[in-house]
């Protein structure tokens, strides 16, 4: 079958395989910049992210990925968790090959990156208003594997993985926080996945934290009342042009800016320009 060939290929080298995956491949990036040599681990790495968001896809119920229609709008949600696993349990069979203490660095973080989906969900059941579960739920879903990226990439190196470890955390928060702006702010073409989802399933992301803290009572209610539902092109611009007007994708984005000054103090003294580049390209990016 096609896809073991697909799956074989993309266990092999991430700098040769990279374009089967069609995504930014930031993680493998991390991995082969402070480890030249872990190209093998880069792959593991994105395969294990490209299962997540097989699952990911499923419970968003989004029917785009990466600029394609995603697994699950394909082929169906069994076909689409079942791939998942498969793709999961193999990365942990050639984890095992890097070594305890990185198999247990990465596989941690997808023990946490799992908790964080959960989290996800249960905290899009109502309006979350609490930036802390926020915060503390995109940085288990999204930056703990980030952050194990590089820390893995570093103990590989013998370098410091606490330092690169800081780096990853941050940046990793940055990202999501980012990829939550992008969704408000982006069309699904340059996204390459669906726009202005998040708030139909239910997630409070920041900017939507932000402008219910800042609303007046009435459009409060007005908000409230738009939670969940299907919302025409009227509706989704007045929650972009309320965001616009009270500062709230400017005040996103410097929160995300200064994670990346931190990621950066955490790195500084290793002199590695191309981290710095990616720090910036996190916040500084269209899709
Ligand atoms: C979860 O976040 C992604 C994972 C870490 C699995 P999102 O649900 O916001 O990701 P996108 O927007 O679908 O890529
Ligand atoms: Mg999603
Ligand atoms: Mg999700
Ligand atoms: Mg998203």
């Amino acid at each position: 079958m096609q896809f073991y060939d697909i799956l074989d290929d993309m266990f092999k080298d991430f700098e040769e395989y990279k374009d089967i995956h069609k995504g930014k491949g930031v993680r493998g990036t991390l991995i082969t910049t402070i480890s030249p040599k872990s190209n093998k681990l880069a792959a593991v790495v994105e395969a294990i992210h490209l299962a997540s968001l097989l699952h990911d896809d499923v419970i968003d119920e989004a029917d785009l990925r990466r600029g394609f229609p995603s697994i699950n709008a394909k082929y169906g949600d069994f076909t689409a968790v079942m791939l998942g696993d498969i793709i999961y349990s193999r990365a942990f069979y050639e984890l095992i090959d890097f070594g305890e203490k990185i198999a247990k660095t990465v596989s941690n973080a997808v023990y946490l990156l799992s908790q964080g989906e959960l989290e996800d969900v249960n905290l899009s059941k109502e309006m979350n208003l609490d930036k802390n579960k926020y915060l503390n739920m995109i940085y288990k879903k999204t930056a703990s594997l980030i952050e194990a990226s590089c820390k893995a990439a570093a103990v590989a190196e013998g370098l410091n993985e606490n330092d690169f470890g800081l780096y990853g955390k941050n940046i990793g928060i940055a990202f999501q926080i980012i990829d939550d702006l992008l969704d408000v702010t982006q069309d699904e073409k340059t996204l390459g996945k669906p726009s202005m989802l998040d708030f139909k399933e239910g997630k409070m992301t920041l900017p939507y934290i932000y402008l219910y803290e800042k609303l007046d009572e009435a459009d409060k209610e007005k908000l409230k009342s738009l939670y969940k539902k299907d919302l025409s092109e009227t509706e989704k611009n007045w929650i972009k042009n309320k965001m616009n007007e009270l500062g709230i994708i400017s005040k996103c984005y410097s929160e995300a800016k200064e994670l990346v000054e931190n990621a950066k103090k955490a790195i500084q003294k290793y002199n590695i320009p191309k981290l710095e580049i990616i720090a910036n390209k996190i916040v500084d990016r269209k899709f």
